[in-house]
């Protein structure tokens, strides 16, 4: 079976956005506490945090990261956060059943963002709050002194504004699981006056109204519409989330999450191409794909006993074995190949929930599986992202119907003439070639071609293992004039680089 990829540096997508390679960190389980945070860990900073959390956190080219949540903000009183750690109160966290220690704030998690040297993306809580408290954090943030909020930023030890360009309007506000969770007008009217709002304290913020918490959500598509019709004037991004997973089974199915993907973004960029063409505008709304991962819903704890509320449980700790790295190395191509339209994207979530990276409390750091992909795609997918004709046998899926075995999208950075392709085999059973056609590029040599495979794809990394678990060099690359030879297992995920 033969797949084949055609190249041609004349035809481009858009650049690659370095924001497509964001994360996300919640308070939530142990992503903060234990996670980032662990004053009692040997590599503990002045305020707590684990240094090699950061060290990994630079290896996986993490851009952005979006904080502090999720469902947590719709409860959030952001004040709880700052000011002398002693005198912060503890507060009931409704989403996770949890109790909220506030140990670590948005002074905090400012530093650590810094330290790690990603950008951060604030949310503001739109459920049991409104446009006065996203105003309070703003000036708070973003306003250099003179001010209630910003004197106290400065009384609290940080002189210099945070400057936070980036704000999410409320999270999920479609889902009924929400605290205050909303209709889509009723949102859609809170959404605009937020944002209006700000926009008077700082016209340059980059605003995100909620879009739908997946595309199986009975309000999907009609939220979509409501919410821009109310917020389109105000807003620059509609958000979309996507969690995947293997039910019963079926890996064929599974192995396909990236045109789930690929329809969600089409769907969305064609709704708000309708709200701006009825509304008679030019502006257009990227999407700011800002939750998305492997995530098995019922398989991992997500509440812990209803009659606790305990600090920093261990609630979503999912354990990724390769066929989920194969997902996320798609779906990363999946958000890659729509860069015109998706211009933000978190991995969601950071550390220890539905995470790349593990933690133990004051020990050990490991990575799962799927970090090998989104390091590595981070790292090497530079400059435009070129807009390939692909080929591929197909199989029937259950979820899919008929689906491409290989997907692909490569980049080309046009100062050093370096190509990336990343490129999944989706076949269960198949090894596939991939016959890459590289006649528009002249003289171009391989650099390196690795992959990430194994005989049992359910197989995982653990903290004890032998790290075998990882891409490595493919022996099975042959080139025939202008044409690569790849050889790609089943259930796997390719990068091959060429300068
Ligand atoms: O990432 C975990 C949770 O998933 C987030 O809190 C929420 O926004 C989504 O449902």
């Amino acid at each position: 079976l033969t797949a084949s990829l055609t190249l041609d540096p004349a035809f481009t997508v858009s650049p690659v956005r370095r924001r497509t390679f964001g994360s996300f960190l919640e308070h939530l389980g142990r992503c903060v506490y234990t996670g980032i945070h662990d004053p009692a860990h040997p590599t503990a900073d002045a305020d707590g945090f684990r240094a090699d959390v950061v060290d990994l956190t630079r290896e996986l080219g993490v851009s952005t990261v979006r904080y502090p949540g999720g469902n947590f903000v719709s409860g959030y009183r952001w004040e709880d956060g700052i000011g002398p750690v002693d005198e912060r109160p503890a507060r009931l966290d409704l989403a996770w059943h949890s109790t909220e220690p506030n140990t670590v704030g948005v002074d905090e998690f400012m530093r650590w963002a810094r330290t790690a040297g990603v950008e951060p993306m604030m949310a503001v809580n739109l459920g049991t709050r409104g446009v006065q408290e996203a105003l309070d954090l703003l000036e708070y943030c973003n306003i250099e002194s003179g001010t209630h909020f910003s004197d106290l930023r400065r009384a609290n030890g940080t002189e210099r504004p945070h400057n936070v360009r980036m704000w999410c309007l409320g999270n999920e506000m479609d889902g009924p699981w929400q605290t205050g969770h909303k209709t889509a007008h009723e949102y859609g009217r809170l959404a605009a006056e937020t944002a209006r709002a700000m926009r008077m304290v700082d016209p340059d913020l980059e605003l995100v109204a909620c879009g739908s918490s997946s595309s199986a959500m009975p309000t999907f598509g009609t939220w979509e519409a409501t919410v821009l019709a109310e917020a389109y004037e105000q807003v620059d991004y509609v958000s979309a989330h996507a969690y995947y997973f293997e039910e019963d089974g079926d890996l064929a199915s599974f192995l396909g999450s990236a045109i789930d993907m690929d329809r969600f973004i089409e769907d969305v960029v064609a709704t708000a191409d309708a709200v701006r063409a009825a509304k008679k505008l030019t502006k257009r709304i990227h999407i700011s794909f800002d939750e998305w991962n492997v995530w098995y819903l019922h398989a991992t704890a997500s509440k812990p006993p209803t009659d606790t509320w305990p600090i920093a449980p261990v609630l979503l700790e999912d354990h990724y074995n390769v066929a989920d790295a194969v997902v996320v190395g798609n779906l990363l191509i999946s958000l890659l190949r729509h860069s015109d339209r998706v211009r933000s994207a978190s991995l969601a979530q950071l550390v220890n929930v539905i995470a790349p990276i593990m933690t133990e409390p004051g020990g050990r750091i490991w990575k799962q599986t799927t970090f090998h992909p989104f390091a590595l795609t981070s790292r090497y997918a530079v400059g435009d992202v070129l807009r390939v004709e692909l080929t591929s046998p197909v199989a029937p899926t259950a979820k899919f119907g008929d689906t491409p075995l290989v997907d692909a999208v490569a980049t080309r950075d046009a100062e050093t003439g370096a190509v990336a392709v990343f490129a999944v085999n989706r076949s269960v059973t198949e090894p596939l070639d991939l016959e890459i056609d590289l006649r528009a590029f002249g003289a171009i040599e391989l650099v390196e071609c690795v992959t990430l495979a194994n005989p049992d794809p359910h197989a995982r990394a653990t903290i004890d293992d032998d790290g075998s678990l990882v891409p490595i060099e493919n022996p099975d690359t042959k080139r025939e004039g202008d044409t690569l030879r790849i050889t790609l297992p089943p259930v796997s995920w390719t990068m091959a680089r060429l300068a």
